[in-house]
């Protein structure tokens, strides 16, 4: 068990403030009437799901979305009373699962949909459902073909109750805004659908944060950010961005200092050779822990205020940086991975561009083994 006075040479710090902060900057460019439903997966994108969640609740935030089962059930076991919404694929050996703990699945496949409504039943009111269309993202969902027929043959089962109805959009970020348009004129026309046929769906959603942010006619009466939450996005540098705060850093401290000779080598492999005398710092965090490795001789990381470059192959629990410029550095300071220190910063952006992938990937591989710490200012 960890206590407050356990050292712990590597963190994370999670600003909580920082995360009120780009809610309430997302919630100011929504239209009168849209709710936010938050997504938390991927353990809030590796700021931790359940500290997320009940912060996020606090601001008001009624429902929470994540994508599997047990992500949804990690979160009722920690006291979370919120509706969530399960986003990824439903198995019939989770139905189980999914009413003992009220989740509300995302039915995205027509052939589960009847044995959903069998299973539900048993109970005296209709089960809540959201229910998926594929408009062109190419991933889960029902065709327009199946909404018509399901719809059209009044075979949707009663003991279901179609709380939303939901699409999700492939390329809001896209450089080109047109696949967006087509995709919500589609889910117009499914929404079309099924209210002719008499049914009164309370939330209609289909934007992540993206999508909300540069289509406000994709906002309806509900969308689901995630990514601006923890205060970055991947919009074009055309459309104007809330005022976003990261919400994460990460630093680890120097574990040990060894000067090495011209023609020494460097971590596996041998990438790295020193060309002079070269004060190397072990820093204890490595693949294992979301430091991808293909930062190896790319990425860099703060310490002093200045920038050290990784040198040679970045390995599983450890990275090494050289500190030559740096005078002074000593076992026991800190390393920032991501945030600031001094006048610099590293954010998951830069780090994302070292390694060719995007914000996302490098906040939610930060792995289990690195604690998380909340604070808010
Ligand atoms: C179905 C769905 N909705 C919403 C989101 C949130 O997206 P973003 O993080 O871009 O806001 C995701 C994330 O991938 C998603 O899969």
């Amino acid at each position: 068990m960890l206590t407050t006075s356990t050292f712990l040479p590597t963190s994370a710090t999670i600003d909580l403030t920082a995360l009120v902060h780009n809610l309430s900057q997302f919630r100011n460019r929504l239209v009168p009437g849209c709710d936010v439903m938050t997504v938390i997966k991927a353990n809030a994108y590796g700021h931790g799901a359940v500290e997320t969640a009940k912060a996020l609740i606090r601001q008001g935030v009624s429902r929470v979305a994540v994508v599997s089962i047990e992500e949804g059930i990690t979160l009722r076991q920690a006291g979370i009373n919120a509706p969530i919404v399960i986003l990824g694929p439903l198995f019939p050996e989770q139905f189980t699962d999914l009413f003992s703990h009220q989740l509300t699945p995302v039915v995205s496949d027509a052939a589960i949909l009847p044995k959903l409504g069998q299973a539900a039943s048993s109970f005296q009111t209709p089960y809540p459902i959201h229910l998926k269309v594929d408009t062109g993202m190419g991933r889960l969902g029902f065709t327009q073909e199946e909404v018509a027929q399901l719809f059209g043959s009044k075979t949707f089962p009663r003991t279901l109750h179609l709380e939303g109805l939901m699409t999700h959009l492939a390329d809001a970020d896209g450089a080109d805004p047109d696949a967006t348009q087509k995709q919500l004129t589609q889910f117009r026309h499914v929404i079309g659908l099924v209210t002719a046929n008499g049914f009164r769906v309370p939330l209609i959603h289909a934007a992540n944060s993206g999508g909300a942010i540069r289509f406000p006619e994709a906002q309806f009466s509900l969308v689901r950010p995630g990514i601006m939450l923890y205060g970055y996005h991947t919009l074009p540098k055309s459309v104007p961005v809330p005022d976003l705060k990261p919400v994460l850093s990460l630093r680890t401290s120097i574990a040990q200092l060894r000067t090495v000779q011209p023609g020494q080598k460097v971590s596996y492999n041998g990438t790295f050779t020193a060309t002079q005398a070269t004060r190397i710092a072990v820093l204890p965090i490595g693949y294992a822990d979301g430091i991808s490795r293909h930062l190896s001789n790319r990425g860099h990381v703060l310490i002093h205020g200045q920038r050290a470059p990784i040198a040679g192959l970045v390995c599983m629990d450890m990275i090494m940086v050289d500190v030559t410029k740096i005078a002074g550095a000593a076992i026991g300071d800190e390393a920032v991975l991501i945030g600031s220190q001094g006048a610099d910063r590293i954010t998951a952006d830069d780090i994302a561009n070292w390694t060719g992938t995007i914000a996302y990937e490098v906040l939610c591989t930060i792995g289990p083994r690195i604690p998380r710490h909340y604070h808010s200012s």
